[in-house]
């Protein structure tokens, strides 16, 4: 039975015996329950974007430009959405997106995700912001399915060192491509976040990566062992919120909360992730230079304008992934739907091209492949049926999209999600 009719048949199987699925079938009520389930800070760094949030509502606008014309006596009574990326062949065109700082809505958060994604036999992109170090993500993903397809996300660090020790641990891990985000050189002006003055990583969540990573130690062993003697400045004043950031800190480090309470490691490690976390002068030859040195996949994530894409194909990326981070980065910002056409034409079938951004369910997963995309990614959806439900939570929201994804294909008359095209769709203006 096909992926989309299975998903109907446990939900309606399991409605007789009195229960409903684990997370609402539909975003709005997904989103509502999310929102409730989350505390203030989480609901702010997850639900929120940049500045008055009109590039989310555009992410969203730009799908309703768009119909699908069903085509119909057509036989579809076989179906496919298996595609083949990267040399791993995924059991749909869905990949979970790379979230930072998730045990905001569940301690675990990656685990979670990661385990949830292998379920489904779909790539979780591990976020170089993750809240478990990669390979302890990894092995989750291995105990569900062996060889679980993950992705893992890069963000370019002043230190070129960590750079190529996170790039080493991600081959070393089982990452099936190296996606490097383009568009977080800084982070955006996020109102939500900043009228609570809140930033996860400011209270070491969030900074697994870094915090596991042997260069990483080292740098903040030197920051630490250079600063010994030296007052710096006058004591900040203790207030509870301070103490309660100091736990924080302390209880995300490696080893014990105690004993990280007494030491001036935690707080170093937080001031030197804050220092070094992204760098503003990247730039092309930095990427060719990395294209050189890994054996992976590289995938471009944040990339709008066809310029640029033409310009990484040239370059030799394998992966363009067409991205405006969800509304997160830049207010008034081009849709990332919008952007997809031109930057399709751009590449012709030189490299794989992914959307992100906006995507909430399986009718808008579909019209993202008739436009050119050989696979889309999903964001808030997953976090907020993990902030709801755990990784069952996880696995419902993205089960779902691709449930209905396989359900529109049939009823539009098709039978692979690989023969989509722009014919199959009508612009509404
Ligand atoms: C809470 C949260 C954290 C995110 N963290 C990262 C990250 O660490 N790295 C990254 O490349 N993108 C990050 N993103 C952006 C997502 O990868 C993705 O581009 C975006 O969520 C897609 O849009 P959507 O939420 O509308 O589906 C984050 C998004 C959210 C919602």
């Amino acid at each position: 039975m096909s992926i989309g009719r299975q998903r109907q048949n446990a939900i309606y199987s399991a409605g007789v015996f009195g229960r409903t699925p684990a997370v609402p079938t539909d975003f709005a009520e997904l989103e509502r329950r999310a929102k409730k389930a989350m505390g203030q800070r989480a609901w702010a760094y997850i639900g929120g974007g940049a500045g008055e949030g009109t590039t989310m509502e555009a992410n969203r606008a730009a799908f309703d430009r768009w119909s699908i014309v069903p085509r119909v006596l057509r036989d579809v009574s076989q179906r496919n959405l298996s595609v083949e990326l990267f040399g791993k062949t995924l059991a749909a065109p869905v990949l979970f997106s790379p979230v930072g700082a998730g045990e905001l809505a569940q301690r675990d958060s990656d685990l979670l995700i990661g385990a949830a994604a292998a379920e489904l036999g779909v790539p979780y992109i591990l976020s170089n912001q993750g809240c478990s170090p990669m390979e302890e993500t990894a092995a989750a993903m291995e105990a569900v399915r062996e060889g679980a397809p993950r992705w893992f996300q890069l963000y370019w660090s002043t230190d070129d060192a960590l750079v190529e020790s996170l790039v080493r641990r991600a081959e070393e891990c089982g990452a099936d491509a190296l996606v490097v985000t383009l568009d977080t050189t800084m982070l955006g002006w996020r109102p939500q976040d900043l009228n609570l003055g809140s930033l996860p990583f400011a209270r070491g969540e969030g900074i697994a990566q870094y915090t596991s990573d042997p260069r990483f130690q080292q740098i903040v062993t030197e920051r630490v062992a250079e600063s010994a003697g030296t007052q710096a400045g006058p004591r900040p004043r203790v207030t509870a919120a301070a103490v309660a950031a100091l736990v924080s800190m302390a209880r995300h480090l490696p080893g014990g909360t105690w004993a990280n309470l007494r030491s001036p490691i935690p707080r170093a490690s937080v001031e030197t992730f804050l220092d070094i976390y992204s760098r503003p002068s990247l730039n092309w030859d930095d990427i060719a230079g990395l294209c050189a040195r890994t054996s992976l996949p590289v995938v471009l994530k944040g990339i709008l304008h066809p310029d640029d894409a033409r310009r990484a194909v040239d370059l030799g990326v394998d992966g363009i992934l067409v991205s405006n981070h969800g509304g997160r980065q830049i207010d008034r910002s081009v849709a990332s739907l919008d952007a997809l056409v031109d930057i399709v034409d751009a590449v012709r079938g030189r490299a794989k091209v992914l959307l992100d951004s906006g995507i909430r369910t399986g009718a808008d997963a579909y019209i993202a492949l008739a436009l050119g995309a050989d696979a889309v990614c999903i964001g808030r959806p997953h976090m907020y049926g993990l902030a709801i439900a755990g990784q069952t939570g996880a696995r419902e929201a993205v089960a779902n999209i691709i449930a209905e994804l396989d359900l529109t294909l049939g009823l539009s008359g098709q039978t692979d999600v690989a023969d989509l095209t722009r014919e199959m769709l009508r612009r509404r203006d």
